[in-house]
């Protein structure tokens, strides 16, 4: 191997862990354009007698997105969920205080359920912790899981839905951590109201999963404290504990941007610890898993005017353009995520339409952006196990990192339906890189596709006008030499290998 040669060593029984069947998921908030002009928008031509947005609908379920947060984000902690639900006619036309909205409540719980049906994904709820009771948390289970004969549930059933939900996946509350957030708590306070919330919402459905808020950044100045008290109040009421991160290139340093994997992974394994710490001064058996319910690349439309939506509905809110660096850092983020999935289980990619996402709509038209595609390769194609993948590459120096590899990777296997995935960037800005690939056990017969998002601008990105500047395109696929292949991975470059064993 010449030292500018990058090798990558897989052994498929050399793993980490199951995938969990949630781990790529989607985050939907009743903000700017998400819901209203995104998911639902009755005067498009797109749109199905629901009002669901058709084109929306399937480029949703190209990303096979496994569950679907709702309804928020900071809109959560000022919600009544009752609000949304009944005769649309009757429903309250109310300020919504997080972003300076008209929230039509149009849309509520039940319009959700039938889009989560729509694209294939199970719901996740979340209540609210800011202005609502306990009570209401508790209401709400009863009116999405309980079988009819009681008030909400008869509610439910009165509004056109008897069967009831099964929701599983429940979140409490959102970034309470943070001051900006209606009602924010101490984490005293919040780890105390989570916990008694969390015993009314299971003893209406001891089947349900519940997330506890963790910090909103690793930033955050309560990190990882914030963490650490809510753990000690919640550790046995709880399966889930949340992290949120927006990653930005607000300096321009694309060198250290591209290695932000860093980052993320000592953000989760800060957290790993605190969750090893608590269930130790426990003496717990019972163990808390990481949902990494936000996260994206945020930071060009994060102006004051971007968050703000002067009492208008549906407005132009953090409607973020996704260029190729950023396309490239989601894609290390979901290498992150199949290298820490022994403590991560659920993520949650903020947002998916029009609110920094995926996707843009206008009445007529729908733009997929950079992101897109990674994302869409990832949750489509890493399924079973992730496998510890043993890297050499050459380096590169970073401002904020240091030294750094110039590959990140992982990979994934499914011994049942026989599929294997390698998912390999190139951070280079300026040089192809020869990577030679040897699997020392679980040699595959052949590899079967290869994806590649490539460029040669980072900033590149797609516009409605010139939608295929930044597109996953078909590359000719390996081959192989007994159990090596080799390839050149170009700079800027996100590759998705598939082979089969
Ligand atoms: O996703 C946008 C906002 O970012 C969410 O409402 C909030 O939870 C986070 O701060």
């Amino acid at each position: 191997m010449s030292p500018s040669t990058a090798r990558i060593d897989i052994d498929t029984n050399r793993v980490i862990s199951a995938i969990s069947p949630v781990l790529f998921s989607g985050f939907a908030e009743h903000m700017g354009r998400c819901i209203y002009e995104g998911i639902y928008d009755p005067k498009s031509p797109h749109a199905d007698e629901r009002g669901l947005r058709k084109d929306v609908l399937a480029a949703l379920r190209e990303l096979n997105f496994r569950a679907m947060r709702y309804p928020g984000g900071n809109f959560l902690s000022g919600y009544r969920w009752q609000d949304g639900v009944g005769p649309r006619d009757q429903r309250p036309r109310r300020r919504d205080l997080a972003w300076q909205s008209i929230e039509t409540n149009q849309f509520g719980t039940n319009e959700f359920m039938e889009f989560c049906k729509a694209i294939n994904t199970e719901p996740m709820m979340a209540v609210n912790m800011g202005t609502a009771t306990i009570q209401d948390a508790a209401n709400l289970v009863e009116y999405c899981n309980a079988p009819v004969g009681t008030q909400y549930a008869d509610l439910r059933a009165s509004h056109g839905y008897k069967d009831a939900y099964g929701v599983k996946y429940w979140c409490l509350g959102n970034e309470m951590d943070g001051p900006w957030q209606i009602g924010h708590l101490e984490a005293e306070e919040y780890g105390r109201k989570a916990r008694e919330a969390a015993k009314m919402m299971r003893w209406h459905d001891p089947s349900i999963q519940l997330i506890s808020c963790g910090s909103s950044s690793s930033g955050m100045p309560t990190y990882p404290e914030w963490d650490r008290v809510v753990l000690e109040h919640c550790w046995d009421k709880i399966e889930y504990h949340s992290m949120h991160y927006y990653a930005g290139n607000t300096e321009n340093d694309t060198g250290s941007f591209l290695a932000l994997s860093a980052e993320f992974e000592s953000f989760v394994d800060t957290l790993s610890g605190v969750l090893r710490y608590v269930k130790a001064k426990q003496r717990s058996k019972h163990d808390v898993y990481l949902s990494w319910d936000e996260w994206n690349v945020w930071y060009k439309a994060r102006e004051a005017s971007d968050m703000q939506g002067n009492w208008t509905e549906a407005p132009h809110l953090i409607e973020e353009v996704y260029n190729l660096e950023d396309a490239l850092v989601a894609a290390q983020w979901m290498n992150v995520f199949l290298r820490k999935s022994d403590v991560l289980k659920i993520t949650c990619l903020a947002q998916i339409v029009n609110v920094i996402a995926p996707i843009l709509t206008t009445t007529n038209a729908m733009l997929k952006q950079s992101i897109f595609y990674p994302i869409a390769l990832y949750s489509n194609l890493a399924t079973g196990h992730a496998l510890d993948v043993s890297v050499s590459a050459p380096q590169y120096e970073t401002a904020k990192f240091g030294t750094m590899p110039l590959l990140d990777v992982s990979a994934s296997y499914d011994e049942a339906s026989n599929r294997h995935a390698i998912f390999i960037v190139n951070r280079s800005q300026t040089e192809s890189l020869p990577v030679e690939i040897t699997w020392q056990a679980g040699k595959p017969s052949q590899i079967t596709a290869a994806h590649q998002v490539a460029g040669t601008d980072p900033k590149a990105f797609n516009t409605f006008e010139n939608p295929n500047q930044v597109v996953s395109k078909s590359i000719a696929a390996p081959k192989l030499d007994g159990n090596r292949t080799t390839m050149v991975v170009p700079p800027l470059s996100f590759t998705a290998l598939e082979a089969a064993l």
